[in-house]
C-alpha cells in the first residue's frame, strides 16, 4: 500500500487528514470518555502520554502504509470530532476492516456518515478495495445504524469474541463490497432510478 502520511480527504463540512502530535488533548478527551468507548475493542485512555503515543505509532504507520487513520476535523473552526481508518489492510484479497469514533458531543448529525462515505470512496475508489468489513459489538445499536446506513450488510456473529477489561462481549460481523458501494452510488443512495 502507498504511504497515507499525506493524504487528506474533503466533505461538504469535515476534512479528514493525518493526526499530529497537537491532537493529543483532542484525542484523549474523545477516548477516555466512557461514553464513546462503551463498546470499543480497547479500554478508555488512562492519561494523555497514551493519546501521544498512539498519534507517533498512528504518524509512523501512515508513512509506512500499513493502515490509514484520518482525523476527522470540523472545517469551520478547526475542531477535531473523531477518527475513522481503514486497517487489517489485505492486499492479495483487496480488503480492509474499517473502525470509526466521534466525540460523544458530535453524535446525531450525520458527521460519521459523511466522513465514513469520504472513506469507502477512498478505499474502494483510490486503493482498488473489493472489500470492507466492520467487526462490532451487537449492543452498539448506533454504530449497527451507521453501517447499514452506508450499505454494509450484517454477515454474522461470533460469540464471547472480546474481552475488554474483564467484560466478554460478543462480534457483529459486517460486510460491504465495491460492486455494491458502486450500484448503490455515493451516500448510500441507489444509483437506478
Ligand atoms: C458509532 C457512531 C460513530 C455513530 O454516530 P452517529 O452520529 O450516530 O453517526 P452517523 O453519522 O451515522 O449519524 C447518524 C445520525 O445523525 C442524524 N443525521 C443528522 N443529519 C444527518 C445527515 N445529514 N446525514 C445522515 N445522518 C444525519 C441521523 O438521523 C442519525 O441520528 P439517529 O440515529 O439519532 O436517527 C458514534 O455513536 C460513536 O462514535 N460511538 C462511539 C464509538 C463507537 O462505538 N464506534 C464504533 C466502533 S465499531
Amino acid at each position: 500500500m502507498p504511504a497515507f502520511d499525506q493524504t487528506t480527504l474533503r466533505t461538504e463540512s469535515l476534512l479528514l487528514r493525518p493526526l499530529r502530535e497537537s491532537d493529543a488533548p483532542a484525542l484523549f478527551g474523545i477516548f477516555s470518555d466512557p461514553r464513546v468507548t462503551r463498546y470499543l475493542s480497547r479500554p478508555s485512555l488512562p492519561n494523555i502520554a497514551i493519546a501521544h503515543e498512539r498519534i507517533a505509532r498512528d504518524v509512523e504507520a501512515m508513512s509506512a502504509g500499513r493502515y490509514a487513520c484520518f482525523g476527522i476535523e470540523q472545517t469551520v473552526d478547526g475542531r477535531l470530532l473523531g477518527e475513522c481508518s481503514l486497517f487489517n489492510l489485505q492486499e492479495q484479497c483487496r480488503r480492509a476492516e474499517i473502525g470509526y469514533t466521534l466525540a460523544f458531543e458530535a453524535w446525531g448529525k450525520g458527521y460519521m456518515n459523511e466522513a465514513l462515505n469520504a472513506l469507502l470512496e477512498f478505499g474502494f475508489s483510490e486503493l482498488g478495495l473489493n472489500r470492507v468489513e466492520a467487526d462490532i459489538d451487537p449492543r452498539n445499536l448506533r454504530s449497527a445504524k451507521s453501517l447499514e446506513r452506508l450499505g454494509f450488510k450484517k454477515e454474522g456473529h461470533l460469540r464471547e469474541r472480546w474481552i475488554v477489561a474483564g467484560e466478554v462481549s460478543d462480534s457483529g460481523l459486517y460486510g460491504l463490497l465495491a460492486s455494491e458501494w458502486i450500484s448503490r452510488g455515493r451516500n448510500g443512495q441507489s444509483s437506478e432510478t
